[in-house]
Parts: C-alpha cells; sequence; structure tokens
C-alpha cells in the first residue's frame, strides 16, 4: 500500500474506503469489515454519515490491530464551535470505541468553523488526534485558515475525480503542505461515469475497468482516495490499482477530461450556503 507523509510525519494510506450513503448500521459493519478483509486500512466517516458506530464495531471484531487502521472522521456544522466540537468529539471517540482518531476534519466552511478547529488543535496536543485537517475548502478559505491557525490543516478533503480535477486547488495546497483527498473519485457514477469511452479505451491496454483506471489517475497525481462500494468485488477491484501505470500520454489525456467545475454544488454560491445553513444535522 502506498503511503503518504502528512507534514507532521503521520503517515496516511493513500487509497482507503469511504463509507457515505452506507445508511443501515448493519450493513456498513458488514462493509467495513469486507474491506479490512481486502486489505484497506483508511476508513472514512463523519458524525453526519450517522454510522460512526457502524464503524466502531467493525473496529472492534476485526482481526487487524487499531494502529494498523486509519480511521477519518468529520464534525458536522451543527457541531462547528469551539464547545460543541468537543462534545462532539468525545461522542465520536465513544462511538467508534477508540482512544484516538488518526485524522478529524472541519467537514464544511461554514458556522464557528475556527472554533472547532481551535478544539481540535487541543485534542491533537492532547494526543487524542493524530492528525487534523478540513474539507470542502476552495483556496481563499483554506489560505485563510492555513494562515491563521497554530497548527495548519494538513489534509483537505475535496470532490476531486476525472471531471473536476482540483488541478488549480491542489498547486494552492502544494504550496501550503496541505495533502489533498479526493471525494467522490467516481463522482457517484455521474457523467455516465462508468461507460466513459475515454476511460474505457485507456482500461483496455491495461485489463482494467474505468474504475481502476480513475482511481490510478488520481493517485499518480498524489491524490489521496476513499472510493465507496457496498459490494465486495467492487472493493477487490478498487483496492488493484497497484500492478500498472498510466503513460504520459494517458495521464494527458485524462486530464483533457476536466471540467473544472462541479458535479455536485459549488460551495461558494448563495444556493449552496443557504441550503448548508438550513441543515438541522
Ligand atoms: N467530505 C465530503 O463532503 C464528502 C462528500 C462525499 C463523499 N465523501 C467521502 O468520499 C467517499 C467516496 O465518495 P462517494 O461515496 O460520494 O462516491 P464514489 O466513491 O465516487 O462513488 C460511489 C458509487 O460508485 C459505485 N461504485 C464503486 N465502485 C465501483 C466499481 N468498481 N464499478 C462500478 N461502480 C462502482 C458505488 O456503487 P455500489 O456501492 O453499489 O457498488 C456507488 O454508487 C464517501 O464514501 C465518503 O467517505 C466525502
Amino acid at each position: 500500500m502506498n503511503e503518504i507523509t502528512l507534514t507532521n510525519g503521520v503517515k496516511m494510506p493513500q487509497l482507503g474506503y469511504g463509507v457515505f450513503q452506507i445508511a443501515d448500521l448493519e450493513e456498513c459493519e458488514r462493509c467495513v469489515l469486507d474491506a479490512i478483509d481486502v486489505g484497506y486500512r483508511l476508513i472514512d466517516t463523519a458524525q453526519a454519515y450517522g454510522n460512526e458506530e457502524a464503524v466502531g464495531n467493525a473496529i472492534k471484531k476485526s482481526s487487524v490491530s487499531r494502529e494498523e487502521l486509519f480511521i477519518t472522521t468529520k464534525i458536522w456544522i451543527s457541531n462547528a464551535s469551539y464547545e460543541k466540537a468537543k462534545a462532539s468529539m468525545d461522542e465520536s471517540l465513544r462511538k467508534l470505541q477508540t482512544d484516538y482518531i488518526d485524522l478529524m476534519l472541519i467537514h464544511q466552511p461554514f458556522n464557528d468553523y475556527y472554533g472547532a478547529y481551535r478544539a481540535m488543535e487541543e485534542y491533537y496536543k492532547a494526543g487524542k488526534l493524530k492528525a487534523i485537517g478540513v474539507s470542502n475548502f476552495h483556496p481563499d478559505r483554506l489560505i485563510d485558515i492555513a494562515t491563521y491557525t497554530e497548527i495548519p490543516p494538513m489534509v483537505n478533503q475535496v470532490e476531486t475525480h476525472v471531471f473536476n480535477q482540483q488541478k488549480e486547488a491542489q498547486k494552492v495546497m502544494e504550496e501550503y503542505n496541505v495533502q489533498i483527498e479526493s471525494w467522490g473519485p467516481f463522482a457517484e457514477g455521474k457523467n455516465d461515469f462508468f461507460t466513459n469511452e475515454t476511460m474505457k479505451e485507456i482500461g483496455e491496454k491495461y485489463k482494467k475497468s474505468v474504475a481502476q483506471v480513475a482511481l490510478r489517475y488520481l493517485l499518480q497525481r498524489n491524490v489521496v482516495v476513499i472510493p465507496k462500494t457496498v459490494n465486495k468485488d467492487r472493493m477487490k477491484e478498487n483496492f488493484d490499482v497497484f500492478d500498472f501505470e498510466l503513460t504520459q500520454e494517458d495521464m494527458e489525456r485524462l486530464g483533457e477530461l476536466d471540467k473544472e467545475s462541479s458535479l455536485f454544488f459549488n460551495h461558494q454560491t448563495a444556493e449552496t450556503a443557504k441550503r448548508m445553513t438550513g441543515l438541522k444535522r
């Protein structure tokens, strides 16, 4: 497994497993156990996904030791203040049934996320968090938080896939020593993702699927990826991406698929801000 070294020296697997939209707790526990069995060590959850408990149960039941796993969770908007973030991190630790979380992220750049970030810094110093970062921070917000915090974010998890490649944002992250992590590496199948002709053609050369080409492209661009699937065969497929290498020409062709905008929502519009601030959890 390729590993990325974060600014504080913590090693993070470059390929992990995400559990967004696996709401059924038994199903989520089964998925995480399957993923660990396949070889995944990074598990990505969030307070907002409502399944931290299931991830915790899988961690406890798994034969793989806690130290070998890398668990990420995220503080939701409604918990984004100094006091609420602390209480919510205690709850995340309890639900995940662990003494520490490998990576804690501010989920969205809304509400009092500076207060929440200060609480994360405190928990980081106390050893309860091994690394801290943010998610969905556009370059302007990222530069701001990287400048005005004692411990700058180590990771920024943003929508990143062939149709929204984040090339300019990644440059800013590199300038500020922030590791880019992709959410939605398959754009959740949007834009006929899995039947895309360019990815299919490139995959045929290596006997690899569209999903494998999509992940490989991001890995070769030094992006951390956390694909989600509830299907164990697909977990294996998505994990089997370290035995081939895309050429410079493949990389350039895939680079041309970039539409440079979100297939989901732009965090900087009034519409998104109204929706996010209107959410109850
Ligand atoms: N920070 C954030 O705001 C944020 C937002 C979204 C997601 N995330 C994180 O990123 C993770 C991944 O993103 P995502 O779940 O949104 O979407 P994704 O990984 O881009 O796509 C998941 C979809 O692709 C399908 N799929 C997976 N592997 C496949 C394969 N090999 N062949 C064909 N179809 C395949 C899955 O179906 P099946 O499950 O039916 O196989 C599912 O419908 C999440 O689970 C979450 O941890 C974070």
